[in-house]
């Protein structure tokens, strides 16, 4: 057998900070071999989220190595266009606030396409920019990120291989997927300056990272063909690239996805689950339907010799699928199901609930949530970040007004929140593009958050006490970008867990979003479980953590350890749950790549779920919830 599909070599690495960490070594070698021999290091560098934490290492290395980046000569790929430089989402301020401003780097061995230029001028500075790459020797090491198109650089799909520096129009998706880091799409610029693929395949060496939700590009990038629609498949043809990957980038490779295409495995029960899984959503049968044909077709046939006939296989896998399935997500009392995916005792069971943002609770999880309530837990919510920088500027003088209008209606004196609104509709008149909004404003939008959230939780029915806003600083920067996980966040979260020593937890699971605010909350908490681990706290040897999938996406239907299905009643109510979240209904700022509402993209999701399940031959519910067991 073949060990894998792959054409260009892959690094897996557990996390996003390991991966970074081996480009950073690489990066360091290299500069030091060119310092001993008294050469320049010319380096290709990339902007986006990907590089974040390798840009953190590096100035690490400089701090505490004393690594000197002073015989560095510096490329970027690219740059928006138009943009002004000193804008928060240039590329060139994104390079000083993450690498140039914290190194020894010579000013004037940085390169940036120059997107201030006019028009007509543009042709001739990217010819300079090929020029000036060639005069200083060829790049020696390009680092790379990959759009979730397959773009390098800014090269969008169709781009010529023969490509090199140019002005382009930017791909709609790249304009979404980017719009992240505007107020919305409109401010995303429509053209970009980006070195050539030709450019690029010159380098000596390529690195190209991905971490998180890029595994479907990943596979096409690395095991397709090569192709000019996938633009990072050309890389197939350069003599010295690698990918590296952390473990959610790397899962949809064959040797990954299907191990046993590749090579000798281990059939665990998980794995057994998946490949059936899988093979029954091809072949469009239920699981109990599959024959010894169909296994041998779909390269399992090992799984037959080593486990016995495909029924006894199905059986077990339509099994498994079926114990994950219950009404009762605090486990059912009195009732001993030996394979519930929940504990039956301790009933109740005091259950906390984590939401990143005030609204990921019941978008995500709505419906259990009330199941767990109806069913007479001791439901706890914490939200985790005040989510101020996603309300609308209207919805604050909208509700400034409304103060006003209350204090005097109730014959209080209203020369404070007159000023408070006075203020706020001068400021926010006169608020340029991108600022950030006034400590005031932003403490106003948090209130508003906050208010939906206690009025979502009150239609769940939880008591006032037991909803909790843990207000986490390393949110609190008033941009898009927010700082790393801090002290004071693991602190906030260990408090409230020591305090309420739950037994059951539920929590974002979003390990696919490597730098957005689900995953620093997630690694907040895995955090502090692992303190409160290594202090001995007793209560925690008898709690249980499930992890639930943010807005985005769900989980891989054979992964789900536990689903609990609604009724169309319980859906209608989860939708009406999650209007409450007004501040969050029709304008949303960073939407990011969908433009469907938060309801919607839960319904859709859970209705999915429903119909895969039943698909695989269990009963057909209206809607589910999915969750997967954190072991710790
Ligand atoms: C950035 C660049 C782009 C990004 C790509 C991935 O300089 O050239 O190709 O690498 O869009 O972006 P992130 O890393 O934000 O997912």
């Amino acid at each position: 057998m073949i060990d894998s599909f792959e054409k260009i070599p892959v690094k897996i690495f557990t996390t996003p900070q390991q991966g970074s960490q081996f480009v950073a070594e690489e990066i360091a070698a290299l500069i030091k071999e060119k310092q001993q021999q008294g050469q320049q290091c010319v380096l290709g560098l990339a902007t986006g989220s990907t590089p974040i934490s390798l840009y953190a290492e590096l100035v690490r290395k400089h701090r505490e190595e004393g690594l000197s980046f002073k015989n560095v000569i510096s490329f970027n790929l690219d740059e928006y266009y138009p943009i002004d430089k000193d804008v928060f989402q240039s590329y060139r301020s994104f390079m000083y606030r993450h690498l140039f401003s914290h190194i020894d780097m010579d000013p004037s061995q940085i390169h940036i396409p120059d997107a201030e230029l006019p028009k007509d001028d543009i042709k001739k500075h990217c010819q300079q920019y090929e020029t000036l790459i060639e005069e200083a020797g060829g790049i020696d090491l390009q680092i790379l990120g990959i759009g979730n198109n397959g773009h390098i650089g800014f090269n969008e799909p169709g781009s010529a291989i023969f490509s090199r520096t140019r002005l382009v129009s930017l791909d709609n998706l790249t304009r979404l997927a980017n719009a992240y880091e505007f107020q919305n799409i409109s401010q995303v610029p429509r053209m970009a300056i980006t070195m050539g693929i030709s450019t690029i395949l010159k380098a000596k060496r390529i690195l190209l990272m991905a971490w998180g939700m890029k595994a479907p590009v990943v596979v096409k990038s690395v095991e397709g063909h090569v192709s000019e629609q996938v633009p990072a498949s050309i890389l197939q043809q350069h003599n010295d690239c690698t990918f590296v990957l952390d473990e959610t980038a790397a899962a949809e490779l064959t040797r990954i996805q299907s191990p046993w295409l590749t090579g000798e495995c281990e059939w665990t029960p998980a794995i057994i689950k998946r490949a059936v899984v899988h093979m029954a959503m091809k072949t469009n049968k239920p699981v109990l339907s599959l024959t010894t044909h169909d296994y041998n077709e779909h390269g399992l046939g090992d799984l037959l010799v080593e486990k016995g006939e495909a029924y006894d296989i199905n059986l077990q896998v339509y099994y498994m699928l079926r114990d994950s399935i219950t009404g009762w997500p605090g486990g059912k009392p009195d009732v001993i199901i030996p394979n519930h995916p929940e504990r039956s005792n301790p009933y109740p069971k005091r259950s906390l609930v984590f939401s990143p943002h005030p609204d990921d609770d019941i978008i995500s999880m709505g419906g259990t949530l009330m199941r767990l309530h109806d069913q007479g837990h001791d439901v706890h919510v914490a939200y985790q970040t005040s989510g101020n920088i996603a309300v609308t500027d209207e919805f604050v003088t909208r509700f400034l007004d409304f103060a006003v209008g209350f204090e005097e209606m109730s014959g209080i004196d209203t020369s404070k929140s007159l000023a408070m609104l006075s203020e706020a509709r001068n400021f926010l008149s006169e608020k340029k593009k991108n600022q950030s909004d006034t400590l005031q404003i932003r403490a106003v939008k948090g209130l508003i958050r906050r208010c939906e959230a206690k009025a979502a939780c009150h239609y769940v029915g939880l008591k006032e006490d037991h909803v909790h806003f843990l207000h986490l600083p390393f949110y609190e920067t008033g941009t898009v970008e927010k700082s790393p996980m801090g002290e004071q966040d693991i602190q906030i979260v260990m408090d409230l867990l020591k305090k309420l020593q739950p037994q059951q937890i539920f929590c974002a699971g979003d390990l696919a979003d490597p730098h957005g605010t689900h995953k620093v909350c997630l690694d907040i908490i895995f955090e502090s479980i692992h303190r409160l681990q290594a202090e001995g706290a007793e209560w925690l040897k008898d709690c249980w953590i499930w992890l639930y999938k943010g807005a985005w996406q769900e989980w891989d239907i054979a992964d789900i350890e536990m689903a609990i299905p609604m009724s169309p009643d319980q859906v209608m109510k989860k939708r009406f749950g999650i209007f409450i979240h007004q501040s969050q209904k029709d304008m949303i700022p960073f939407q990011g790549t969908d433009s469907r509402e938060f309801w919607q993209r839960a319904e859709d999701r859970n209705a999915n779920t429903a119909r895969l399940y039943a698909e695989l031959g269990l009963t057909k519910y209206a809607s589910v919830e999915a969750f997967v067991r954190w072991h710790f």
